[in-house]
Parts: C-alpha cells; sequence; structure tokens
C-alpha cells in the first residue's frame, strides 16, 4: 500500500484486513500502544477540518508515534507560492507518512506523484474522501455485522459531498446493495458516477426528491451537508441548504433497525432533537474514524509485526 487516494486503491482483501484490524484494535487498544513508537505523521491540511485532522492525530498518537504538521493554506508556505509538490518533497524529509487535506481536486494525488513517503488524500475538493469511507465502512460493520445485502439512502448534497462520492465506489463492491439517491435535481450525482460506477457494475439504484417516501425502506441512511464552499454563487445555496431535514416526525417512518450516519459537521440537516434517538448513529461514526486511522496507518507503514501476540 503506497499510497491512498482514492478508495478504489485498496483491493478488496486489503479493505477486508483493514476492517478486521481496526475491530481488533477496537477490542484490545492496549496491545496497539507501541507499534508506531518512532514515527512521525504529518498532517497537511490546506482546508478546514476538526474530525479528519484530529483523528489522524488521535490515531498516530494512540499508536505510540508524534504528529506534525499545519492547519491551514496560510499557515504553511502555500500562503507565499509554494506548490503541493514541492512541499511533499520537504515533508518526505520529516514525516514517514502524511495525511494531505486540499481544496482542489487531485492534489494529494499529484503529491503523491512527488513523496518519498506515503500520502493519504485526506479529501480533495468535491472528488474523494477515502478515509471517511473506511470509517463509513467501520461504522456500518459494527452497527449492522455485514456490508452487504442493504438499502443505503444517500441524501443531500451528492454532486459536491465527496464523502458520498467515495462511499458508492466502496459500496459497490458489496453483494446486495441498493442505492436510494435524494437530492435536489442540481444537486444529483455526477454523471460520471452513474455510468462509470453504478450502471458499469450493474448496481440497482433510483434517484429520487423526497425523503419521507423511502424512509421506510432504507437500512442506512447517510445525511449530508449541503457543501456551502464549492457553490460558485451565495444564492443557489441559500436556495437549496434547506433541502432536506431530518427531524424526529421523520424518525418514526424508518425501520427500528435503521441507523442515521453523516460524516459531519451538520449544519441544519439533522434536527438535534435526533440525536437523542439510539438509531443516530452519526457521533459514534466519528469516533470509529480513530480506529480506522490506526488501522490504515499500521497497514500503510508496514508495521504489523511490531503487534504484540495477543
Ligand atoms: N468528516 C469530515 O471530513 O469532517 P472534517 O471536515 O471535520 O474533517
Amino acid at each position: 500500500m503506497k499510497h491512498l487516494i482514492s478508495p478504489m486503491d485498496l483491493t478488496q482483501e486489503e479493505l477486508n484486513e483493514l476492517l478486521t484490524l481496526a475491530q481488533d484494535i477496537m477490542k484490545d487498544p492496549e496491545r496497539y500502544r507501541k507499534v508506531c513508537d518512532g514515527k512521525k505523521l504529518a498532517t497537511c491540511f490546506y482546508e478546514p477540518s476538526t474530525r479528519t485532522r484530529l483523528s489522524f492525530e488521535a490515531a498516530m498518537l494512540n499508536l505510540g508515534g508524534s504528529v506534525l504538521g499545519f492547519q491551514t493554506a496560510d499557515s504553511s508556505s502555500a500562503a507565499k507560492g509554494e506548490s503541493v509538490s514541492d512541499t511533499i518533497q520537504i515533508i518526505s524529509y520529516y514525516a514517514d507518512i502524511c495525511a494531505m487535506r486540499h481544496p482542489k481536486e487531485g492534489a494529494p494525488y499529484v503529491a503523491s506523484k512527488h513523496s518519498r513517503i506515503p500520502v493519504i488524500n485526506a479529501g480533495d475538493g468535491g472528488h474523494n474522501h477515502p478515509t471517511q469511507t473506511l470509517t463509513d465502512l467501520l461504522t456500518i460493520l459494527e452497527l449492522k455485522g455485514r456490508l452487504d445485502n442493504m438499502t443505503i439512502g444517500l441524501c443531500g448534497d451528492l454532486k459536491f459531498g465527496r464523502t458520498v462520492h467515495s462511499l458508492i465506489n466502496a459500496m459497490v463492491r458489496y453483494p446486495g446493495i441498493k442505492f436510494i439517491l435524494i437530492s435536489p435535481e442540481e444537486l444529483c450525482i455526477p454523471a460520471y458516477l452513474k455510468e462509470e460506477v453504478l450502471d458499469a457494475n450493474g448496481i440497482s439504484y433510483t434517484e429520487v426528491r423526497s425523503l419521507d417516501e423511502v424512509m421506510p425502506e432504507l437500512d442506512i441512511l447517510y445525511m449530508t451537508r449541503v457543501q456551502r464552499e464549492r457553490f460558485f454563487n451565495e444564492e443557489d445555496y441559500i436556495r437549496l441548504k434547506n433541502s432536506f431535514i431530518l427531524t424526529p416526525e421523520k424518525m418514526k417512518l424508518a425501520k427500528e433497525d435503521m441507523f442515521v450516519l453523516h460524516p459531519l459537521p451538520r449544519v441544519n440537516e439533522i434536527s438535534v432533537e435526533v440525536d437523542n434517538d439510539p438509531r443516530a448513529a452519526y457521533f459514534r461514526q466519528a469516533g470509529f474514524g480513530v480506529f480506522a486511522r490506526m488501522a490504515l496507518i499500521i497497514l500503510m507503514l508496514g508495521l504489523k509485526d511490531r503487534i504484540p501476540q495477543a
């Protein structure tokens, strides 16, 4: 595993190994406390983040490693005009592995081409967010006990929501997956995903404009925020931002064992009254992200042989 730019960079076997390792870490985190002793993670974030950056840092610290990095483009020499390719060549002297977030699609890929250390895409524009996908898969596995044979509703901004794009790419590998795509027409998933991923893999999906009508069918409801920062004008954002709001009344339509996921941050698309519903799993999901990233760091650094015997 040299770099992780897209969820498809992982083979099915590697993905299974990663999820199994993450579940093992969850059962006995103490056993993993020194696996990354002497190793350094650089977090290079050109775009704001709470969960991804801090969970990467928590993951490395939990493994006994160290972290360094920058939180904004303005606090790095990008503000002076330094390119991503020059920056990663420098970071390669300072760290053993790098997690990079960037507002431009493809920036972590460009970095990976100039890097001597593994580069992890921590979110690139509206394109991909593979470690959120690892988090989502681990969450679904923990909550439902399986990753196959389920109906997944993806709701909100499916055009710009990179977490949705990555999740679709990853889930089409599992048998019996059906997607219900719930969005305003202007925020529907990109055509390339329909043609090259859903249609190409013979995946069943429907596109709808109302959440209520499909709630009873869902095993997972994956809510997303309307991505204000990717809109070209504020008027369109204001017009679309309240398209879907999950409320306790809507939750009454759902199955008892349906779970609500959200990559977060939330703005207003899930009412805070839903938070106390036992099916609201989005905060637990963010917690699972630490374990997914711990497993990823161990595997990408090739440190399995440092894990003590159980
Ligand atoms: N889910 C996610 O990427 O959150 P952050 O933007 O806070 O990292």
